[in-house]
């Protein structure tokens, strides 16, 4: 196995804020309110943990007025390209309780040397959530549905010079890509079919030559697609049996961390952390003026 070349560098979202104040998505009640020194004491784990395994994580303060900051995943989709400066295409979320997230993240990447850039803006373009995109094989593959839009797979690929692969996700618990899909190393991911159509469950595991596939259950009651990977240690909010002795067998030492307070607002490891270090010409290849791919219809 050759390990993901991407997921050493993350920015994440320090919870100063974090309440769950309106829905949008399954897992929300703002009658079940986040502990915060709880919370806290779980992010700063995750955090340091990451560290630990010789990532770097760079930390932005989170807007008061922005609850869900915390899934910095959603901020924007960290890019480096194969010439000229690394830059994060900002998200432009489905939901309007989230968009003024990006108004304090795009300053903050562009004072860092970013170039930052929209696929949409408030009210105009696509919305494109990066929570939903991950380099896999010869592309970017976007899942498209409960947030980002399919117009938005378009821009992608022509403004980034790649290949986007769309696969159609259908489940109301698993809106983002990252709730069902999470890569391991060059051959291997979590897959959870059940998050998507059938043609984009089928095309998404012929993408994957050897795949962990989860169940339903699996996904939505523990997270543990919602995982990152640095090197070749599995970093997750839990872990069924079946689940490590897979990762284990296959040479992965899996470190877990209880996120549970952020499992209120819908999100875990993963949506709290937001690699920016992906690198084409590297992690995907470059195609000039790129190209769409989508799931039989
Ligand atoms: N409450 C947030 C939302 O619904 C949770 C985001 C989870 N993030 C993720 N990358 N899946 O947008």
């Amino acid at each position: 196995m050759t390990e993901l070349g991407w997921g050493r560098h993350y920015v994440a979202v320090e919870p100063t804020h974090f309440r769950v104040d309106y829905v949008i998505n399954p897992f929300m009640d703002p009658a079940v309110q986040p502990d915060g020194p709880t919370a806290w004491r779980q992010w700063h784990e995750m955090v340091e943990t990451l560290r630990r395994l010789g990532a770097t994580v760079d930390v932005m303060p989170q807007r008061s007025d922005a609850p869900d900051m915390v899934y910095a995943m959603n901020l924007g989709l960290g890019i480096v390209p194969e010439h000229g400066t690394p830059r994060v295409v900002m998200s432009h979320m489905r939901y309007a309780e989230r968009r003024m997230e990006t108004r304090s993240a795009q300053p903050w990447f562009a004072e860092r040397g970013w170039a930052t850039s929209y696929v949409g803006r408030d009210g105009v373009g696509a919305h494109l959530e990066a929570g939903d995109a991950f380099a896999w094989g010869d592309a970017l593959v976007v899942g498209y549905g409960p947030r980002t839009e399919e117009l938005a797979l378009k821009h992608l690929a022509s403004d980034l010079g790649v290949r986007v692969r769309g696969v159609r996700i259908t489940h109301p618990g698993m809106y983002h890509l990252d709730l069902a899909f999470c890569p391991l190393d060059d051959r291997r991911a979590m897959v959870c079919p059940s998050a998507l159509d059938e043609a984009s469950a089928a095309a998404l595991l012929e993408l994957v030559p050897e795949p962990l596939v989860l169940t339903e259950e699996e996904a939505l009651t523990t997270f543990c697609a919602n995982s990152v990977v640095v090197g070749n240690t599995v970093v997750m909010p839990a872990c069924p049996d079946r689940v490590r002795a897979q990762l284990e067998e296959w040479g992965f030492e899996v470190v877990v961390v209880d996120v549970a307070e952020f499992h209120k607002g819908g999100g875990s490891i993963r949506c709290l952390t937001n690699p920016v270090d992906l690198t084409v010409g590297r992690d995907l290849p470059g195609v000039p003026g790129g190209e769409v791919v989508l799931p039989p219809a």
